[in-house]
């Protein structure tokens, strides 16, 4: 199976095939939600701190143990230990949990581009206009409907396999997306409010982006207890698995198209920067205006829809808002399509190297379990409103189980497999083979033995409870 393996052809092209599965909706539509909701600068502090030590040190694990064994999750596992073999089905487990909700939130962007489209910019400026889109409680049409196109869309490039072409737009669209959303931000920077009381009177008092970048940016420690710095721990560390798609045997089938002689640690630090840097910027152009307009409890109070209130908010005020928009909102459907079809793409690789079935079987087979996954996702928030599952939507319960249950399991395995099993060696070996100096394989290895396997062991100790009430958050 290694032997006919299809490389990337230099480490640039496999760190621009990484960071474009990488980069998706997790860098633009979680991550700034998720900051709004705990606390701003601290929960970006803490993530640039996980994202240095352990997204640094999975990542560079995953992707050495796919180059060194050539194989994908399953196999991968299985060659290094047979004890372990079951950790590679686990971790194929969470792209089929995440695919479904994934093209629930890239239907609410194709709705946006739409909107864009066909000049009703200024309608979605509007706070209501998010919640009678995806939260009608009688209308079930439109949510499912948006998400049937993005999934549809996505199955259908899988079955052309198209990913080459795909990976070729997302080379050109990349660099635009950065470009535009640095100039957004920058506007964004200049906004100001004036604050309303509660009858909708103007108090006088102003409140400008550049307080919001503030509270972007700046840790504020006041009131900050044990029990918050648990809470934005584990959430950052749940946004580092999704963000770079790490516990779930994506970057171990990257690693294993890598070649031999690319250097990995250039390419996972490369690979990091991005990702990370652009979950900033979504960060910048979201959280300072929204600041400014809402304040701080009005920013968390929005939650998963925030990307889709706040943005059209900020282009209904710019010169020019409805092309930047449109713009704006195509390149987040292109970061978000690069995504869906490396997560769909997983999985039909590994059910075509299992069964027998070819590429149109198990494209249709998984398109119609995603389907059938992702309709409660669609309408959790709406017609399905009083289900809950752990008091949970849906679409937030599928976001937990995977990203905050079973990605830190696949992550506590794999480090009790590299630290305690086979030993980091194999890892730190594979990563020197042309005597590339590996920087940080001091805190690599401390990483992998010690600290990571603890601190996944209290994460989902406490994610586990919390979820279950049995300690209250
Ligand atoms: N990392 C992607 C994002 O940030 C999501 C994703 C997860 C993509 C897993 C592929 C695999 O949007």
């Amino acid at each position: 199976m290694s032997e006919n393996r299809s490389s990337f052809s230099g480490r640039i092209g496999f760190v621009l095939a990484a960071a474009g599965s990488a980069v998706g909706l997790g860098n633009l539509w979680r991550f700034p939600y998720l900051a709004a909701q705990y606390g701003g600068g601290i929960f970006v502090l803490c993530y640039i701190i996980l994202a240095l030590t352990f997204g640094f040190a999975l990542m560079t694990t995953e992707i050495a143990i796919g180059r060194k064994t050539g194989l994908s999750c399953i196999g991968a596992y299985k060659k290094l230990s047979s004890k372990f073999s079951f950790l590679g089905y686990i971790a194929w487990v969470v792209p089929i949990i995440i695919l479904p909700y994934y093209s629930v939130i890239g239907g609410w962007v194709c709705k946006y581009v739409a909107v864009y489209l066909t000049g009703q910019h200024n309608a979605a400026a509007e706070a209501t206009f998010f919640k009678n889109f995806a939260m009608n409680p009688t209308s079930w049409v439109e949510p499912t409907g948006w998400f049937l196109l993005f999934l549809a869309l996505t199955a259908a490039a899988v079955l052309l396999g198209v990913e080459k072409g795909v990976e070729r737009v997302s080379k050109i669209m990349m660099p635009i997306l950065i470009v535009l959303m640095v100039a957004i931000s920058i506007f964004v920077l200049t906004l100001k409010h004036e604050v309303l009381d509660s009858n909708g009177n103007p108090t006088g008092e102003v409140r400008t982006a550049l307080q919001g970048l503030r509270y972007y940016l700046v840790p504020d420690l006041s009131g900050f207890t044990f029990k918050t710095a648990v809470k934005t721990v584990c959430a950052a560390m749940s946004q580092l698995f999704y963000s770079m798609s790490l516990a779930m045997g994506i970057m171990i089938t990257y690693g294993s198209y890598t070649k031999k002689d690319t250097d990995l640690v250039k390419s996972v630090n490369q690979i990091e920067l991005f990702d990370t840097g652009v979950a900033l910027l979504a960060g910048l152009m979201i959280i300072p205006s929204m600041f400014a307009f809402k304040g701080a409890e009005g920013l968390a109070a929005n939650g998963p829809s925030l990307m889709f209130i706040s943005l059209p908010e900020v282009f209904a005020q710019m010169p020019l808002g409805r092309f930047v928009g449109l713009v704006f909102f195509v390149l987040v459907f292109f970061a978000a399509i690069t995504s869906s079809i490396s997560l769909m793409e997983t999985i039909v690789s590994m059910v075509m190297d299992r069964t027998r079935l070819g590429r149109t079987a198990a494209c249709i087979i998984i398109f119609l379990v995603c389907l059938a996954v992702g309709i409660p996702s669609a309408l959790g928030y709406g017609v399905w409103d009083g289900v809950r599952l752990l008091g949970l939507q849906f679409l937030d319960f599928f976001d937990f189980i995977s990203n905050s249950v079973i990605m830190p399991i696949v992550a506590l395995l794999t480090c009790i497999l590299i630290g305690w099993i086979i030993g980091t060696k194999t890892i730190t070996d594979e990563v020197c083979r042309n005597g590339e100096k590996f920087g940080r394989k001091a805190l690599y290895e401390f990483m992998v033995k010690y600290l990571a396997p603890i601190f996944l062991v209290v994460i989902l100790v406490f994610s586990v409870l919390s979820a279950f009430k049995i300690i209250e958050v």
